[in-house]
């Protein structure tokens, strides 16, 4: 599959099945991720890879952070929440490392981790695999970022779930006439 074809027809995975990408798949994955645009060299992004039981360090993780803002939740909304996690077979948290650097803002090491991801998705449609990038309140929360493993200067760009499509959304039409202006 070209690159074009791969980005024409990508959407994101709706359900997954329990199919487990392989250990050397998700590591290409990454590398297609860190071959991203890198002013400075800088290496902003960094990568916390959950499979199996390691995702419930952000079930886990998220239902705290929904007790704290809804302290009456009941079993079954903390359950809906600890599930989210486990929606993919491989679930991979992607944060932004940004440092003080005289050439390079904050927001160009940010942004380069966006760019970083959406290559994670075009490789991994290009391997046949499927992908969903969320965030929600929670990738925002120092207790989440912490139970994965960042630190607190680091911010959660997405969680981005790796897996074998079940259901896929339909693909978006991308209508460019009002978004672009031809000078
Ligand atoms: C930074 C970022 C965060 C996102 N967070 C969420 C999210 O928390 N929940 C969600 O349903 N979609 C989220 N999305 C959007 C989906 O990943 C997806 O792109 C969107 O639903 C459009 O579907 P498509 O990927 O099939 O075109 C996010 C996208 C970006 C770029």
């Amino acid at each position: 599959m070209d690159v074009l074809e791969a980005i024409e027809s990508r959407s994101s995975a709706k359900k997954f099945t329990d199919e487990v990408p392989s250990r050397a798949r998700i590591e290409a994955l990454l590398h297609a991720a860190a071959r991203a645009p890198d002013h400075g060299s800088l290496a902003p992004w960094r990568f916390a890879v959950m499979q199996g039981d390691a995702r419930a360090l952000l079930g886990d993780a998220m239902v705290a952070a929904l007790r704290e803002r809804m302290p009456e939740a009941d079993v079954e909304t903390c359950e809906r929440e600890r599930s989210k996690a486990f929606r993919s077979p491989v679930l991979i948290a992607v944060a932004a490392a940004p440092r003080e650097h005289p050439k390079v803002p904050e927001i160009e090491q940010i942004v380069a981790v966006g760019a970083a991801i959406e290559n994670l998705l075009l490789a991994a449609r290009g391997m046949g695999l499927a992908t969903m990038w969320k965030t929600g309140s929670h990738a925002y929360h120092p207790a989440v970022r912490r139970a994965l493993g960042f630190d607190d200067a680091e911010k959660i760009i997405g969680f981005v779930h790796v897996g074998v499509a079940q259901v896929l959304a339909p693909v978006r039409h991308a209508d460019i006439g009002p978004v672009t202006r031809w000078l």
